[in-house]
């Protein structure tokens, strides 16, 4: 059984269930279509069954990586960028206390920063000074191994790294995760002997936080990636064997978020009360961005950190353009407790909420907001956590990316490509004088000049 619920009751005036239980037989249908891979992008289907069939080799030869690289090192610098990088930072994050890193010289595992998801040379300076004087190690993560960001700051790395420790030494401390047979990273990691995973060619990148792309990083963040394995394998035999759509959160999901969008509720919110999610939002974003956004079609995938911005977005969403819905991760159970206390002079006025958890006005806050939206013509969809955990987040990253499969093929887009990115790099490679793009170089330099 799956501890993850969704609640569509917060929907019920936009859609009601009698129009719900008409899309029975497509979702069936295209359920049936990704089981059997059947489907638009089906050579891209690796993840389906990944939680159940990874190798257990695998996780134990991950661990002792981890555990090599927390001997080696005090910091880890993970190179990568979208798919090769928001499903780790968005797990450690969740996992995370909110000022561990800061007192990393202290603390058990490495302190895991982020290189390769920008090309700021401001960002990658301070990186680098950061690095001067800490030991460190550098896994690398690239499916294609040619993706210019990531590779820029892996040169970069590379050179500091083995000026600070030497070719040798270095070489032992680079860690590079990339496709079985293809690209510079895997030339590079071969020659050069770098301990290497390889990422499944039938995995796409926002669909591989349950390969090693997402589990060395979060391993060596110290977290446990077999209770997040099983998570997800939970969540993965639930959904296949729920026929029920009122049952199974993913197509429930899925139905709700398209019917929404054919009433014109073109933007999806998603919001958390919770910072540490953050980054999980930024996950979601990019799965339903990227496996959505084309053929002129889509929801527009935005998020939101309550109560933070309430105090800024809150104002769109309450009054704004009548276009948008929200969803919102809810966690049941917080880390910690932490009591309101009673203050004698009460000059704040706050003595009402004395003995009070903070989680409980935390809670307040997350129910009037909801029902202010939905007065103020706001969907709301919930999906309810106990917790967060390991566990937990393992169920909530295999049930976004069904239910991101299922909602692509009812907008009937292919869930798994992304052909719009390829543009701005076109014309970035001209723009930089690539080499085999001259042609391209020639007519941009006319638009521009
Ligand atoms: O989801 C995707 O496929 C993309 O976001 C990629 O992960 C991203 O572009 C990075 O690609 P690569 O891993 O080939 O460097």
């Amino acid at each position: 059984m799956v501890k993850l619920k969704i609640r569509i009751d917060k929907a019920a005036d936009f859609v009601d269930s009698n129009e719900i239980k008409l899309f029975e037989s497509e979702v069936e249908l295209l359920q049936k279509k990704i089981y059997n891979k059947e489907g638009a992008g089906n050579d891209f289907l690796g993840w389906v069954n990944l939680p159940s069939e990874i190798d257990n080799a695998l996780l134990t030869d991950i661990e002792k990586t981890a555990a090599r690289i927390k001997a080696q090192s005090k910091v880890a610098v993970v190179v990568g960028i979208g798919g090769s990088y928001l499903g780790a930072r968005a797990i450690i994050d969740a996992l995370s206390s909110n000022f561990y890193q800061m007192q990393y010289q202290q603390n058990e595992n490495p302190m895991v920063v982020y290189a390769g998801q920008n090309i700021s040379e401001d960002y990658m300076s301070e990186l680098l000074q950061f690095l001067d004087d800490k030991d460190y190690s550098i896994i690398v993560i690239s499916k294609s191994g040619t993706t210019t960001e990531p590779a820029i700051a892996f040169r970069l790395l590379r050179a500091h790294l083995e000026k600070k420790v030497g070719e040798q030494k270095a070489g032992e401390r680079i860690y590079a995760i990339t496709d079985a047979q293809r690209g510079a990273l895997k030339t590079l990691a071969t020659e050069k002997g770098y301990k290497s995973y390889e990422i499944p060619d039938d995995v796409g990148g926002r669909y591989s936080v349950l390969t090693p792309v997402g589990l060395l990083p979060i391993a060596v963040a110290g977290f446990d990636i077999r209770k997040f394995v099983k998570g997800a394998s939970n969540m993965q035999q639930f959904l296949h064997q729920e026929k029920d759509l009122f049952k199974n959160p993913a197509a429930l999901y899925a139905v709700v978020r398209n019917m929404l969008y054919r009433k014109g509720h073109t933007t999806e919110i998603m919001a958390s009360y919770t910072p540490n999610l953050m980054y999980m939002v930024e996950w979601w974003k990019q799965l339903y961005g990227e496996s959505e956004g084309k053929e002129n079609k889509g929801i527009f995938p935005a998020g939101v950190n309550f109560t933070t911005d309430l105090h800024s977005m809150g104002q769109y969403i309450q009054d704004g353009m009548r276009n948008i819905f929200e969803t919102v991760i809810r966690v049941e159970k917080p880390q910690h407790t932490l009591e309101i206390p009673l203050d004698k002079d009460d000059l704040d006025g706050l003595n009402f909420l004395a003995g009070k958890r903070m989680s409980y006005v935390n809670k307040m806050a997350e129910e009037g907001t909801m029902l202010a939206h939905v007065d103020g013509e706001v969907p709301n969809l919930e999906i309810l956590l106990p917790r967060i955990d390991e566990s937990i987040l393992g169920e909530l990253v295999y049930f976004f990316e069904m239910g991101c499969a299922i909602s692509g093929y009812m907008l009937e887009v292919n869930p798994f490509d992304q052909p719009g990115v390829e543009a701005y790099k076109k014309n970035m490679f001209a723009l930089l004088e690539k080499p085999g793009f001259e042609k391209e170089t020639a007519e941009i330099k006319k638009r521009i000049s």
